[in-house]
């Protein structure tokens, strides 16, 4: 009888064991999606046989920071934390041994997460392959090198803080604005910074420059922002990188590559319902050049011969293989950054499994100079519904010695 009485024990502690198995899987299933929608993948995996070990190497305007290793290694990465460490790491921007953490790392966003969504998303990193890989975190010059300079720095750019549901607003507004300004992280590159390289609250998604690139301004402005973009519009950009008016490239389309595309429908939804809920930050819309200005006549002789044949003429462009570049919000920002490296650079937008080859923009660094890109896009910026501030010659060699 003992015998079977220890059998059967056994056998019931399997069986609860069994039903305890199901919502810890669950849990991890859900901590993988959060790190897909945090995008973890984008700072902390530099080699994909080697993910979340660490070592992205991040350009700030101060200088280069890596991603940590954040594999369960006891010696290299974060094997010997606690839940609680984990916590602290992600709401209030403290890592290893007390010390504080860059604001490359957006825990100014992540700070929002709510806690279930915290355990979920720690209980998934305990089953990551544990990878000894020594990374050094801080590549700043001196003195941007010093930690204790961001204890000041949180004091003035961060507000620690989970997220607060709007009562007055749908739950899908809610779950768009928990999403944007938290786990995705949309402000770290589209919003403006001060010269700390704090978030400037009051212009949450107004555009910013980042990484030589220009993320744009995502408010419900007509001209800059999303304001003619539909829902339908946002969703098709974020999952497959196109939509009738732009594709995305660069910082975006790593984003979109590693993070939207797999975004379940709800959620990009919600993401699009919040962003044209957004405010508007340019009541101004400026006037655009004369035809007769010098820069715009040379600028229309550049377009004709060099650009039309896939822009077409009109800048109609061609529906999900050539930008259009007339009414475009992206190409009336105030910065022209990302529009002087594409035409300088070329680029490729993004591979996506809703659209496996993307179309390529040719570089013409070796086919105008300065001062012809420089018309070329103050044509494009001041033609077919489009005003925005001149390119100068000189912008443009600012990025093209960036790019070098
Ligand atoms: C935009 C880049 C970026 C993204 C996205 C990002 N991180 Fe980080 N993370 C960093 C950087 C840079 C550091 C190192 C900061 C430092 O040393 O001050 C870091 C550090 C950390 C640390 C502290 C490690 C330590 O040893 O102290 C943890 C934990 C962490 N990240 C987790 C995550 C998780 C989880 C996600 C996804 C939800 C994520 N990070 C997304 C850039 C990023
Ligand atoms: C790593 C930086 C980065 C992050 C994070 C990021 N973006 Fe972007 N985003 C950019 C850049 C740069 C562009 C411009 C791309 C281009 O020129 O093709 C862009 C473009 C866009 C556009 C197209 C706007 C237009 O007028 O063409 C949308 C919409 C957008 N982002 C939404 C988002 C949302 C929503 C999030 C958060 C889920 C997000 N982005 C996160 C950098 C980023
Ligand atoms: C061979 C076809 C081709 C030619 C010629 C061409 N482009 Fe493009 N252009 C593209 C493609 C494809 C993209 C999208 C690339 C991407 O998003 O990375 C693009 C993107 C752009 C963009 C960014 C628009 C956006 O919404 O992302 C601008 C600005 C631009 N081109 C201007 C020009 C100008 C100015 C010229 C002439 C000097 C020119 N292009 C010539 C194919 C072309």
């Amino acid at each position: 009888m003992k015998t079977l009485n220890a059998l059967s024990a056994a056998l019931l502690l399997a069986a609860s064991m069994t039903a305890q198995a199901q919502p810890e899987y669950d849990q991890y299933a859900r901590g993988s999606y959060l790190a897909t929608l945090g995008d973890c993948t984008a700072c902390h995996t530099t080699d994909a046989k080697q993910p979340y070990a660490g070592g992205v190497k991040i350009n700030t305007p101060f200088g280069v920071l890596a991603g940590a290793n954040i594999t369960p290694d006891r010696e290299t990465g974060i094997g010997d934390w606690s839940y609680d460490d984990f916590r602290r790491a992600m709401t209030e921007g403290i890592g290893h041994n007390g010390k504080r953490l860059y604001g490359a790392m957006p825990f100014t966003a992540y700070t929002k997460m709510s806690e279930r969504d915290l355990q979920d998303l720690w209980a998934w990193i305990q089953t990551l392959q544990p990878i000894h890989h020594e990374v050094e975190t801080n590549q700043l010059p001196f003195p941007f090198n010093i930690r204790t300079s961001l204890i000041a720095w949180n004091w003035l750019n961060f507000d620690k803080g989970t997220f607060t549901p709007d009562p007055k607003k749908s739950a899908e507004w809610n779950r768009g604005a928990y999403l944007v300004q938290g786990l995705g992280h949309c402000g770290t590159c589209h919003t403006s910074k001060n010269f700390l390289g704090g978030d400037e609250g009051d212009r949450f998604l107004s555009g910013s420059e980042v990484e030589g690139w220009y993320a744009p301004n995502l408010g419900a402005d007509n001209h800059t922002g999303l304001g003619k973009w539909t829902q339908e519009d946002i969703v098709s950009y974020l999952r497959t990188g196109v939509n009738r008016y732009a594709i995305a490239s660069g910082p975006m389309a790593d984003a979109v590559r590693h993070s939207t595309q797999h975004w379940r429908d709800e959620d990009l939804r919600a993401v699009a319902t919040f962003l044209k809920e957004g405010k508007t930050h340019d009541e101004s819309v400026p006037q655009p050049l004369a035809a007769s200005d010098d820069r715009m006549k040379l600028g229309a002789q550049i377009y004709e011969a060099k650009c039309s044949a896939c822009h077409s003429p009109g800048g109609r462009g061609e529906k999900n293989i050539f930008p259009q570049l007339a009414s475009n919000p992206l190409i009336n920002q105030p910065n022209a950054t990302s529009l002087i490296r594409v035409v300088s650079a070329g680029s490729r937008g993004v591979d996506t499994d809703a659209r496996p080859t993307a179309p390529a923009m040719p570089a013409f660094a070796g086919v105008l100079d300065d001062e012809q890109i420089a018309a070329v896009l103050t044509y494009v910026r001041n033609s077919w519904g489009n005003a925005a501030a001149p390119v100068s010659a000189s912008d443009v060699k600012d990025v093209k010695e960036e790019l070098k």
